[in-house]
């Protein structure tokens, strides 16, 4: 495994919800939306973590099935506690090796997944293998080097302020092509002419810092991974950083902002 994905923690879905997937759900509603209607669907989402993705699908699309996979046991049996639809199947898969013939998905999505896996072209080349012609592929990340997670940058910032070797962990740097021209060159790369590369944003609001605080503590993704491996004392440290930067004496409001990529497979 690469060093900088050390902490790269995907198990307990409940702190992962707790962390992430109460934002992550409200890009899923604005990413489907912003895909157009599509009743009748036959959809694949890559990566379902807990369930955010097929949740909005399953809200607002109608579809005629969704395979939801992930190589995480832990997110998908939180997923299967929170999902009870006839259309809905789960199942443990990498993206780089999709349990499904070819050319079997009307819509093949994948939410905040990319970025975390090392050979992005070999995963789009299986996403794409499963895809009808004529189907669509989408998918989205966070603008991590547009500083677009807010409170992930704010994290990573403090983190390297108070330990040296948290730079390499920051995932601006991790993931540079998560940026409306690097994704456009993935694009190439993999094949997918025309994609539309739009941004979407949502604002984060914590009541207060502890608020803020506590997610990272709970080891479920990069940055509380890193934080729940600290000793007492350094994680102490960053806390003070972080209320000192952020404040303690008002609401927290930060920006989430993904990039957002759709592009039709030819016929
Ligand atoms: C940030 S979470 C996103 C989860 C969910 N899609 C969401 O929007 O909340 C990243 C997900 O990628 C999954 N993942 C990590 N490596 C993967 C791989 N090689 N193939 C597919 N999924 C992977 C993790 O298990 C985790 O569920």
């Amino acid at each position: 495994m690469n060093k900088s994905a050390e902490f790269d923690a995907w198990s307990v879905g409940q702190n992962y919800d707790y962390y992430m997937g109460r934002w992550s759900r409200r890009i899923a509603d604005q990413f489907v939306d912003w895909l157009g209607p599509s009743r009748d669907a036959a959809w694949l989402d890559v990566g379902c973590g807990t369930g955010a993705l097929t949740a909005a699908i399953l809200g607002q699309c109608a579809p005629r099935s969704i395979l939801s996979t992930d190589p995480s046991e832990g997110f998908l049996a939180h997923a299967r506690s929170a999902i009870h639809d006839e259309h809905v199947r789960f199942e443990i898969a990498s993206a780089q090796a999709l349990p499904a013939s070819d050319a079997s998905f009307d819509i093949v999505a994948s939410a905040l997944v990319l970025n975390f896996i090392p050979d992005r072209q070999a995963a789009l080349a299986e996403l794409r293998r499963v895809l009808k012609p004529g189907g669509l592929l989408a998918f989205y990340v966070w603008d991590y080097p547009g500083g677009g997670m807010g409170f992930i940058d704010a994290f990573w910032k403090a983190a390297a302020a108070i330990d040296r070797d948290a730079a390499a962990l920051d995932e601006s740097k991790r993931f540079p092509f998560c940026t409306r021209d690097g994704l456009a060159e993935i694009c190439h790369a993999a094949g997918l002419m025309s994609p539309v590369i739009e941004s979407l944003e949502i604002e984060t609001v914590f009541p207060d810092f502890e608020a803020f605080w506590l997610p990272f503590t709970l080891g479920a993704g990069p940055a509380p991974g890193y934080c729940s491996s600290l000793p007492q004392e350094k994680q102490a440290a960053l806390k003070a950083h972080l209320a000192h930067t952020l404040g303690t004496d008002q609401p927290i409001r930060l920006v989430a902002r993904a990039w957002a990529v759709k592009a039709r497979w030819p016929e």
